[in-house]
């Protein structure tokens, strides 16, 4: 299978790409960094993803089509009400929330998904309106609902592939930080196994398969 996964050359998208290696699949990733390895299935492309043009020129590149398309690459800004800046705002919409919905729409724009391919948003239970309980970064908590939505509309218009978003644990990386309990390979090997699995569409899943309320 090819699996394409953005923000992959560290943290929880490195771990994906990693493990998914080992298994013997073909992974495409996009960074706007560099990646800390070489590897004979592994392409690497550049992507800033809270740039449309770069996600265009990044979507056109990918070179076959997509059985998997992980959404990974996010930012949070610790900011808290009520100290929330413009900026803050706008950055974490762009990455968490407009991001993924280009490239959603620029791969099926250019015929990059086909019949069954699965779109995983990652998103976060901080972005969960039922479970809120109003301490969080308020850009990320906000824009990250906001991803939820993305998932919702695009699992109604593709009815031929599988949209879900998927909250992938309080995970050891740089943005989890050092006292979060799941490491970032027990995260991917969960992630990879619930979407090997999945056979729902417009779900909010967490990384060992357990529903979340929106
Ligand atoms: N860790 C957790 O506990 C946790 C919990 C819930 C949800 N999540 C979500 O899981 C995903 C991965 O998080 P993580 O913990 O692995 O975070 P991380 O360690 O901070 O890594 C974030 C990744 O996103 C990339 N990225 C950020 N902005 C980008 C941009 N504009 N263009 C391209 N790439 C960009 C980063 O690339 P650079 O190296 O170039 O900055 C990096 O590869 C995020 O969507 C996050 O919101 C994480």
């Amino acid at each position: 299978m090819h699996w394409v996964i953005t923000g992959a050359n560290r943290g929880i998208g490195l771990a994906i790409t990693k493990q998914l290696l080992k298994e013997g699949e073909k992974v495409t990733v996009g960074i706007r960094t560099s990646m800390p390895f070489e590897h004979i299935n592994l392409t690497v492309l550049k992507v800033d993803t809270s740039n449309p043009v770069s996600i265009s020129e990044f979507a056109e590149k990918i070179d076959e089509p997509i059985d998997v398309l992980i959404n990974n690459a996010g930012i949070l800004i610790e900011e808290r009400f009520p100290n929330v800046t413009e900026e803050g705002m706008l950055l974490s919409f762009k990455v968490n929330t407009m991001g993924p919905y280009m490239l959603i729409q620029e791969c099926v724009k250019l015929n990059k998904l086909k019949d069954g391919s699965k779109i995983i948003n990652i998103s976060s239970i901080l972005g969960s309106i039922a479970n809120t309980g109003g301490t969080t970064s308020v850009p990320y908590s906000i824009s990250k609902a906001a991803l939820n939505m993305v998932t919702k509309l695009m699992a109604h218009r593709l009815r031929n592939m599988y949209v879900i978003s998927m909250h992938p644990g309080w995970v050891k990386t740089d943005m989890g930080g050092e006292n979060a309990p799941v490491l970032p390979e027990e995260s991917a090997s969960g992630i990879i196994n619930v979407i090997r699995k999945l056979d729902k569409t417009g779900v909010f899943l967490d990384y060992t398969g357990n529903s979340i309320e929106w």
